[in-house]
């Protein structure tokens, strides 16, 4: 990190827990490059990029002053609403039409589902492709089709080691992303007409798998900072054949949730039993902003009913496509039939990947890519306390980098995206997170893009358009 970005943040710091108060002047330049004992230029680069942040304003002949937040920070959303104990899928026309208005690359991305590729080591990738490649046999390349790259699943099988979760290495697969883990293991569990837990709000390509197997939701609530709301699962459990879960129990997509230890075992005890597998979607564990990743529910696995899925789509390298799932006591099924579907992952992609873990620095990646999205985290929620109506609620994870707003009971978030589109600015819309189509005024927003002038305008017009409704 930068010099300029190491004093930016302890600014931050003073601002977030309140040292420096809303409208309060920040030490001059002249006084912050003798107290911190660096150049004025650096402090003024430090006090743009708190500007840019949205954290500070600069008064002609004044100073730097804290922004006021217009009001506190936004409170948290609420626990959702009670819904229909089972729901027929079919919400992919609306999901499709969402992704596709999503392509422009000149709109603001805040509807995206991935951060910025800014933030990610694309070039030293491809320096792993070409060496990785380079030193592979032409026999290693037909052999690691079926079973993937030997390589590959041992850096996968430490990475579980180092955050506690051991793994024989025989449980993997790996596969075309996290998505096809994903269906693989769902997959490997049901038949057409059978019931699934899935949490409301939830990811929409989780309604679009069951709705493609014919599955029908059972949807779960989902506490906005706690995560799935065990009591009714309890009771859904009891009355209802639920044939599989599947949950995340870590940043869920889109609310942040993750659920703590204690009840991350309820939910295993529950699962354990009535004998239910569960699907863990864990494609944002690494992304935590806290000094320890979140222990998966697979960590506490002694019986094979969990079927983890994992990606390096959103920490590494989207695009390559590769993912992988630990598949419990549900292994052989899957592998089989991801060899009656798409074989395998290229290999290419997985060797990159491989040489990369193996030499390129993942772990220092990984804590830049986790403290530039916390950063934004707050510019974004600063920016909204700022826009954003009386009313307006939001999340506040502790890792990933999805915002969950709850707008007025009179917004109409289909027609917010509509409207926001024209103007040049995406977001995810509520009812695309739910089988029965609710959390019409509640929005998803991407805060993974490098946040600037175009991101804080783009705020206050969404603030403008919110208060027409
Ligand atoms: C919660 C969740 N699970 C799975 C995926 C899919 O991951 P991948 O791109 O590795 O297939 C995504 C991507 O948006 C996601 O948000």
């Amino acid at each position: 990190m930068k010099r300029y970005e190491r004093l930016a943040d302890t600014i931050a710091e003073l601002i977030r827990t309140g040292i420096l108060a809303p409208g309060e002047r920040i030490p001059s330049v002249r006084q912050a490059s003798q107290s911190y004992g660096v150049s004025p230029s650096t402090v003024f680069q430090a006090y743009y990029l708190l500007e840019d942040r949205g954290l500070i304003q600069a008064r002609a002949r004044s100073g730097y002053f804290v922004r006021s937040l217009a009001g506190l920070p936004l409170p948290e959303p609420q626990l959702t609403p009670a819904v229909p104990p089972t729901t027929e899928v079919g919400v992919s026309e609306l999901v499709f039409s969402v992704l596709g208005s999503l392509k422009n690359p000149h709109t603001v991305p805040f509807g995206s589902a991935f951060p910025s590729p800014d933030l990610f080591p694309m070039a030293r990738l491809a320096r792993s492709m070409t060496s990785s490649l380079r030193n592979l046999s032409p026999h290693d390349i037909i052999a690691d089709m079926t079973a993937g790259n030997a390589d590959l699943m041992r850096q996968i099988a430490l990475r579980y080691m180092v955050s506690g979760v051991r793994l024989p290495i025989e449980e993997l697969v790996v596969t075309n992303g996290a998505l096809e883990a994903l269906n693989l293991g769902l997959q490997s569990v049901t038949q057409a007409g059978d019931l699934v837990a899935i949490e409301s709000p939830t990811f929409y390509a989780c309604l679009q798998v069951l709705e493609r197997l014919q599955l029908k939701a059972v949807e779960i609530p989902v506490h906005p900072r706690d995560g799935i709301d065990l009591a009714v699962l309890r009771e859904r459990m009891g009355s209802l054949p639920i044939k599989a879960c599947w949950f995340m129990s870590s940043f869920q997509n889109p609310l942040g949730a993750s659920l703590d230890n204690s009840r991350k075992q309820q939910l295993y005890n529950l699962l354990q039993e009535h004998q239910v597998p569960l699907i863990e979607d864990d494609v944002y564990a690494e992304l935590h902003y806290g000094e320890r990743p979140p222990m998966p529910i697979k960590g506490l696995d002694s019986e094979g009913l969990v079927i983890h899925c994992g990606s390096f789509s959103k920490t590494l390298a989207p695009g390559y496509r590769v993912g992988w799932v630990a598949g419990g006591r549900f292994t052989e099924r899957i592998a089989r039939l991801k060899l009656m579907t798409t074989i395998s992952p290229s290999v290419p992609a997985q060797t990159a990947i491989a040489d990369y873990l193996q030499h390129g620095g993942y772990d220092r990646h990984l804590r830049k890519l986790r403290h530039a999205l916390q950063r934004q985290q707050e510019a974004m929620l600063a920016s909204a306390a700022r826009h954003f109506p009386k009313g307006t609620r939001v999340t506040q994870p502790d890792g990933g980098y999805f915002l969950w707003f709850e707008f007025p009971e009179q917004v109409d978030s289909l027609q917010l995206f509509r409207l926001a589109l024209a103007q040049g600015i995406s977001l995810a819309p509520g009812p695309i997170f739910s089988a029965s189509q609710s959390f019409r005024h509640c929005a998803r927003l991407n805060h993974g893009h490098a946040w600037g002038p175009d991101s804080e305008r783009a705020m206050e017009l969404l603030g403008r358009m919110l208060r027409s409704f």
